[in-house]
């Protein structure tokens, strides 16, 4: 299975200048334990946006044009050739970013969404979904994270 996995604001913003908007305790988690033990697929400028580190406990596999190698980390070419190196796994995770994912829709089995209830100004936004074609099946609201002081949630869609 292919599974998507982002954070959305209310606007469609996922990202600025390279990085994230928000910190939100309870997201961090909810991606680590999610994707732990399974291999993530992310562009380079997400893989740059993570300080160049791999994320521990999992294959991380960066796609860019360039021939360049990246420590701790798989390089593909193309979605097709990253999603070859990370079959055998039940569940592929795709972590962005914005050019990633637009590439990913049509192929994904799955969306976990984090629902980011406010606006947020941005040069990165998530493409924009047609939810003909997703039923939501688990959806869990927060009033307001443990330090976080916005509503959010955590959506889960799978591709009819
Ligand atoms: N909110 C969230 O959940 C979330 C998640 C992830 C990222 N983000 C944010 O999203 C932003 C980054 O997204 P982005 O769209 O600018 O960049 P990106 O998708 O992370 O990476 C783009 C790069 O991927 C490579 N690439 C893309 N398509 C390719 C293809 N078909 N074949 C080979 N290489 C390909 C290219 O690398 P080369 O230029 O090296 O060739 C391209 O420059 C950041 O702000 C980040 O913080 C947010």
């Amino acid at each position: 299975m292919i599974s998507i996995i982002v954070a959305i604001a209310q606007n469609g913003t996922i990202g600025d200048k390279n990085s994230l908007l928000w910190h939100i305790k309870e997201d961090m988690r909810f991606f680590r334990t999610t994707t732990s033990g399974h291999p993530v697929i992310m562009g380079r400028k997400t893989f740059e946006s993570l300080g160049s580190k791999p994320l521990p406990k999992r294959k991380n596999i960066v796609i860019t044009r360039s021939d360049v190698e990246f420590e701790g980390a798989f390089t593909a070419h193309s979605l097709e050739e990253a999603i070859s190196m990370a079959e055998g796994d039940e569940e592929i995770f795709i972590m962005g970013g914005a050019q990633i994912y637009a590439q990913s829709l049509d192929i994904a089995d799955r969306m976990y969404i984090t629902r980011v209830e406010r606006d947020y100004e941005g040069d990165t936004s998530f493409p924009e979904i047609d939810y003909s074609k997703w039923t939501l099946v688990k959806e869990e609201c927060f009033e307001r994270g443990e330090e976080y002081e916005s509503p959010f949630a955590f959506l889960v869609y799978d591709k009819k």
